[in-house]
């Protein structure tokens, strides 16, 4: 199965790419995980898409529509999702009639260097997903708190109890994505 992964941070040492990136590493045989970049997705402005959309957003739709699933691994910022995120979401929301993400199997997951690894703004990316009618796993859920202690310089996820909780986790995403295919 193909699932396209997006994180919501543009930053090069991002834990939430590294994350992805650890994802893609542990996915078996069955699922191949590609990480799409954000930079070039613009700030949603509905004058951009009254001709046609932008190329990174057209390419973005596009792969969504192409996956079987997606994988959202969004940082916190003030007990939210980050701008990157809700912008990447907004645009996939659209046109409203035909959206990339309405009915498409989602799972999220995050990484924060504090305690509560990306609680809240998981918790508001499941709310907003909601009205996209896109199909959010429930359970099992994956946060990684502390991360700067489970990464390696090189942004290798090191710590060997949450590779095998992440591990869980794709093989769970994996059977959700398997329901609505
Ligand atoms: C503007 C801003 C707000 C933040 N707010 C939170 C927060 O509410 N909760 C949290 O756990 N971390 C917060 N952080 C810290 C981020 O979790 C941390 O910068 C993290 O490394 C960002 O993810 P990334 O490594 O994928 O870029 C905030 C960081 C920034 C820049």
């Amino acid at each position: 199965m193909n699932i396209l992964a997006l994180a919501g941070s543009l930053r090069k040492a991002s834990f939430n790419k590294s994350l992805l990136r650890a994802a893609q590493d542990l996915s078996g045989d069955e699922m191949d995980i590609e990480i799409i970049d954000l930079a070039d997705i613009p700030l949603f402005n509905a004058d951009l898409e009254s001709d046609k959309d932008p190329d990174a957003v057209a390419n973005f739709k596009d792969a969504i529509r192409n996956a079987d699933g997606v994988l959202i691994a969004s940082p916190e910022y003030n007990h939210g999702m980050t701008g990157v995120t809700k912008n990447a979401i907004d645009w996939a929301s659209r046109p409203p009639k035909d959206a990339p993400l309405a009915g498409k199997p989602v799972g999220i997951l995050g990484a924060s260097p504090g305690v509560t690894g990306t609680a809240r703004s998981q918790d508001q990316l499941r709310q907003c997903l909601k009205s996209i009618n896109a199909h959010c796993m429930s359970l099992p859920e994956f946060l990684l708190f502390r991360a700067r202690e489970k990464f390696d310089e090189k942004g290798t996820l090191t710590d060997e109890t949450s590779a095998k909780h992440l591990q869980k986790y794709l093989n769970a995403f994996a059977g959700w994505v398997k329901k609505f295919s």
